[in-house]
């Protein structure tokens, strides 16, 4: 039997019509599991920084977030001022989305990392152990090679021992500068430091080996063959370690801890 062109053009349209609905349907049913998923991964990788989990290790999506609500807080951080915020909420508040926003954020200056704008709020995790800050956790961002990478530094209370650091989310080639995702890469972290005694910030990721933290606090290992991506690390922890980022909020901490006053919480 011979269909008419009407038929068929009306058929491929009614196909494309419940393939379309299908699709939207599907993508607008899975968002909320797919930020759910988002949200307990980088749970997961603040868990990992903090040294509360390895990142090998397998826990549900349940235990991660009560593990991460148990010992980890949210901490809203005036940039500019360096002062914590008390009046947002620090559990719904999102620094990439602030950063975005013109009314949240303001124009960056020229900078290494291209970071564009920068939130007026930062969002930092203090991790609680036995009811004491022990560490601090600071989002930093900035372009490598290929991408902007996001991750966090972990610091001391002492707020220049590096504790760990992690990516979340990048795009750089797998194998090159995607390594900075290795466990091992990311195992010669700890113990370097992040700041001279000036308080001006040090730490690089150097081209070729660094020694060890103790005889080489302020030099980490570059990645073979991703020497951009490594300088982009690099940068993006100047950046936010500085008077841009977070530095005024460090400034304020060394002068007045908030450690002491958040015991016993
Ligand atoms: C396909 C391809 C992918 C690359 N991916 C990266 C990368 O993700 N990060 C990076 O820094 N360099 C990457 N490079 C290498 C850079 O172009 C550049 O050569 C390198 O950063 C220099 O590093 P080196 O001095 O350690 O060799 C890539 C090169 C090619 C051909």
């Amino acid at each position: 039997m011979q269909h008419s062109t009407g038929y068929i053009i009306g058929f491929s349209a009614a196909v494309c019509v419940v393939c379309a609905l299908l699709v939207s349907g599907s993508a607008v049913s899975l968002k909320p599991l797919q930020d759910r998923n988002a949200l307990v991964d980088k749970q997961k990788n603040i868990l990992a920084v903090a040294g509360l989990m390895s990142s090998d290790e397998t826990l549900s999506a349940d235990q991660i977030q009560t593990l991460f609500e148990e010992k980890i807080r949210p901490v809203i951080v005036n940039l500019e001022t360096g002062q914590v915020d008390s009046e947002t909420d620090a559990n719904t508040f999102d620094q990439r989305s602030a950063s975005k926003d013109p009314e949240t954020s303001q124009p960056a200056p020229t900078n290494a990392s291209k970071i564009l704008r920068i939130p007026y709020d930062g969002l930092v995790y203090e991790v609680v152990k036995e009811g004491e800050v022990k560490t601090l956790i600071l989002p930093i961002e900035g372009m490598g090679l290929w991408s902007i990478l996001y991750g966090y530094l972990a610091l001391d209370t002492d707020l220049t021992t590096i504790r760990g650091i992690t990516f979340y989310e990048q795009g750089e080639t797998a194998g090159l500068g995607g390594e900075v995702e290795n466990p091992r890469w990311k195992a010669l972290w700890p113990g370097r430091k992040a700041f001279d005694e000036r308080w001006n910030v040090k730490i690089q990721v150097k081209k070729g080996a660094a020694g060890p933290a103790k005889d080489d606090p302020y030099q980490v290992d570059g990645l073979s063959g991703a020497t951009l991506t490594s300088r982009g690390v690099t940068n993006m922890i100047r950046f936010w370690l500085g008077p841009d980022g977070f530095g005024p909020f460090i400034a304020q901490l060394r002068d007045n801890p908030r450690w002491t006053s958040v015991k016993g919480t």
